[in-house]
């Protein structure tokens, strides 16, 4: 299978371009010089004469805040870069498979979102990746469309200044001894090389459509946090914090949970659990992990 990869050097397209190396694909992994996806004919250039079989977008402009202040750029790459794909794609007749986020939901069910449950985005991030999803749902019917959440990976996120959530934790514990973290907000934290499994396996097959795609379980950032640290083994004072000690200047979900619904319905599902995820990256023993 011919496979070209979008994003291919950020935290989730690196593993994604290693994933189907693997399997042995035929892998052409294109980085942000390669293609830009706001523009048409950037798109149609770097896909037409490679004709590949799939297209993986790993690529957009997730920092919220920055979104939140340039509207138009997260609407040109999110939403019209996903357009642009899902129309160069139908006119190769590649499948298109796009990663989308849990930042869709508003956080008010208290509960795992399913693929059925109206979306309804807080902010600029949420709302140019929803419209994205769109453009791809009505643009290219052989497509997935992914939404996953909390992504950590061995290489650094592009997007948020290199340091993922797992290693910002050890490198502050490091450096003051005492961290303080929010409770009362509820992830599935995933790690990016579970995302690329479950991205490789739905290649395979035909089954298109949208999925959620996260870790198995739900946890604060808090316990998150302390799991980080109990199974590094690190010694460091953890407070518990509340969001609104943080007041962020764009709202966010506070409780972001999606469940794999479709995904087990058709028995394709292949995300383990948040904690076996994390023991994976932090090279320990699952059963080592205290949260089970
Ligand atoms: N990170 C999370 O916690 C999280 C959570 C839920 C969903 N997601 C979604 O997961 C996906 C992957 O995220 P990630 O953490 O792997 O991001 P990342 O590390 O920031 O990688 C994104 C890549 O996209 C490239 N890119 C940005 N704008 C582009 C454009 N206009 N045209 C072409 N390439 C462009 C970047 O290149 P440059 O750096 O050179 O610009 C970078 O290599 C995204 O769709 C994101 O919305 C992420």
């Amino acid at each position: 299978m011919k496979v070209a990869i979008i994003g291919a050097k950020g935290q989730l397209g690196g593993d994604v371009v290693e994933k189907f190396a693997e399997a042995g694909d035929d892998v052409i992994p294109l980085t942000h010089s390669d293609i830009e996806l706001e523009n048409l004919d950037s798109v149609a250039r770097a896909l037409s004469s490679r004709e590949p079989d799939v297209v993986v977008n790993t690529a957009a402009l997730h920092q919220v805040e920055r979104c939140e202040q340039r509207p138009g750029d997260a609407y040109a790459v999110n939403a019209i870069g996903a357009r642009n794909l899902a129309m160069v794609t139908q006119g190769l007749r590649s499948v298109l498979i796009h990663v989308s986020t849990d930042y869709v939901f508003d956080g008010k069910k208290g509960a795992p979102y399913v693929e059925e449950n109206v979306p309804l985005p807080l902010n600029v991030y949420g709302n140019s990746k929803l419209a994205g999803e769109y453009f791809v749902r009505t643009l290219n019917p052989r497509h997935f469309i992914l939404r996953t959440s909390a992504l950590y990976g061995k290489r650094p996120c592009l997007g948020k200044g290199g340091l993922n959530f797992v290693d910002l934790m050890l490198k502050l514990a490091r450096k003051r001894g005492h961290v303080r973290v929010v409770h009362d907000e509820v992830v599935s934290p995933t790690a990016t090389s579970q995302v690329a499994k479950q991205i490789a396996a739905l290649s395979r097959c035909d089954a298109y459509g949208l999925y959620h795609a996260t870790a198995e379980g739900e946890c604060s950032w808090y316990e998150f946090a302390k799991e980080i640290f109990q199974l590094s083994n690190t010694d460091v004072h953890l407070e518990v914090a509340t969001a609104s000690e943080f007041p962020a200047k764009t709202p966010r979900p506070r409780y972001s949970v999606l469940e794999n619904s479709a995904l087990k319905n058709h028995r394709l599902n292949v995300f383990t659990s948040w904690q076996e995820g994390l023991c994976e990256y932090l090279g320990v023993a699952v059963h080592a992990s205290v949260c089970d």
